[in-house]
């Protein structure tokens, strides 16, 4: 199964998660530490933290490295990408991985100070349903910060969902044009 097209959005499954993965570890370092160093810089004391759409999980695992103090968890619709992020977590203490879409996340209400995610939210079938999703989880105050190319359906995240937009810049990063939005939960 390669990319499974689906209303709940577009998982990136098989032969496709496999060089993504590879992709990811051996080539893009310096682009997940430039986002795990922004998104550090905004994370509490051993915040709880959810990277939605986390795919191999490489900027969970930079995020362990440079604050082993946040208890983190990660979901992704395509279970290949949960496999592969599986492996790379390996040896992680307390790390949480879920297969789901970000319409139907598997947590309690008020449960994470911060949500995070990386060039996903363009792929999400429903991206309001997502966001409201997103606001149910998160504490009030605590923030939803999207790196995300600036054609994703940014808008749409804060149309019906309990996220208010706190600023939405560009941001740099080595390889490719990104928006970098951040919405706080009322
Ligand atoms: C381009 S990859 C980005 C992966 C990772 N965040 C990164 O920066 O390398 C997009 C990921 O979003 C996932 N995805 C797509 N739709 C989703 C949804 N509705 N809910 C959760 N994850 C989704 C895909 O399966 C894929 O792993």
């Amino acid at each position: 199964m390669p990319h499974e097209h689906t209303h709940r959005g577009e998982a990136i499954e098989g032969r496709h998660s496999r060089v993504y993965d590879r992709l990811a570890r051996l080539l893009m370092k310096p682009h997940y530490r430039r986002i795990a160093t922004d998104i550090a810089a905004s994370a509490p004391d051993g915040a709880a933290l959810l990277d939605v759409g986390t795919g191999p999980g490489i900027l969970l695992k930079t995020l362990a490295r440079i604050r082993p103090d946040l208890r983190l968890a990660g979901v992704d619709l395509a279970r290949d990408m949960i496999d592969h992020a599986r492996r790379n977590l390996a040896g992680l203490d307390g790390l949480e991985l879920h297969a789901a879409d970000v319409a139907a996340l598997p947590f309690e209400d008020d449960r994470f100070d911060l949500v995070v995610s990386s060039y996903s939210s363009h792929h999400w079938g429903d991206p309001e349903a997502g966001s409201a999703e997103i606001a149910r989880i998160l504490r009030p105050g605590g923030r939803f910060i999207n790196y995300d190319f600036p054609r994703a359906p940014l808008d749409a995240l804060t149309r019906r969902s309990g996220l208010t937009l706190v600023r939405q810049t560009p941001f740099r990063s080595p390889f490719m044009k990104t928006t970098r939005f951040e919405a706080a939960a009322n």
